[in-house]
C-alpha cells in the first residue's frame, strides 16, 4: 500500500507541519508505541488495542499515523459508518473512532491540524456529518472538539458524550 504524506496543513513560523498517513504493516512500529500521558490513559485505548480492533473489525475501521515534520506523533481511527456490518440502519458519517497525540507532543497545535484533515476526509467521502464521542470526564477534549465546530447531541453512547459537526 502507497503511504500518502501530502502535508495536511502548510508549515508556518508558529505552526509544526502535520501529515496523515494510513498505517501498513510497513510503518506501523513507528506508531504503536506513542503515548497519552498517565492521567489520559482512561480517555483512549492503547495503539496497539486500537490497531488490533481496527484490523478485527473490517473494512469500515481505517489506521492513521500522524506525524510532526516526520515525526511520528499520534494515531487516528476513523469508522465510515455507512459500511457498518453491524447496522442495518446505517448512519451517514464519518466517525473519529480513536485520537491521541503523543504526551510528548500535546498543546502544539498537531491534535487541530489532524481533525482538520478529518474534515477534509469527511467532504472527499461525502458523508452528512463528522461524528464522535468522548468520555464524559473528558472536559479538555469536549472543549477542544467545541473549538472546532462540534456540537453536543446530548446523546451519551456506552458512557460517552456524543457529539457532531455537519458537513452538508
Ligand atoms: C485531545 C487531543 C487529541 C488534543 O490534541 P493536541 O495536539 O494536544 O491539541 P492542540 O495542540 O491542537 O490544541 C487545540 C486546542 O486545545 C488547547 N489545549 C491543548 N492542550 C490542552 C490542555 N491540556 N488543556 C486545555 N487546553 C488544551 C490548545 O490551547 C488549543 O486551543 P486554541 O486552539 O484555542 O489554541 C490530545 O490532547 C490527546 O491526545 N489527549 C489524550 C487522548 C484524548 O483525550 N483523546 C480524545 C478522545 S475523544
Amino acid at each position: 500500500m502507497r503511504i500518502s504524506s501530502a502535508p495536511v496543513a502548510a508549515a508556518t513560523q508558529t505552526q509544526p507541519t502535520v501529515t496523515v498517513e494510513p498505517i501498513t504493516c510497513e510503518n506501523y512500529e513507528a506508531f504503536v508505541h506513542l503515548r497519552v500521558a498517565p492521567a489520559q490513559s482512561t480517555y483512549v485505548a492503547d495503539n496497539w488495542k486500537s490497531l488490533a480492533q481496527v484490523n478485527l473489525h473490517g473494512p469500515a475501521g481505517k489506521a492513521f499515523g500522524i506525524r510532526t515534520d516526520g515525526t511520528p506523533a499520534g494515531m487516528l481511527l476513523l469508522w465510515d459508518a455507512r459500511m457498518d456490518p453491524d447496522e442495518a440502519d446505517r448512519a451517514d458519517e464519518l466517525y473519529v473512532w480513536r485520537l491521541m497525540i503523543d504526551a510528548a507532543q500535546q498543546g502544539r497545535g498537531l491534535g487541530k491540524q489532524a481533525m482538520a484533515w478529518v474534515v477534509e476526509e469527511g467532504r472527499r467521502l461525502g458523508v452528512e456529518r463528522v461524528a464522535l464521542s468522548h468520555v464524559i470526564a473528558n472536559e479538555h477534549a469536549g472543549r477542544f472538539y467545541r473549538s472546532l465546530g462540534f456540537a453536543y447531541t446530548g446523546e451519551i453512547d456506552d458512557g460517552e458524550r456524543v457529539m457532531h459537526l455537519p458537513l452538508k
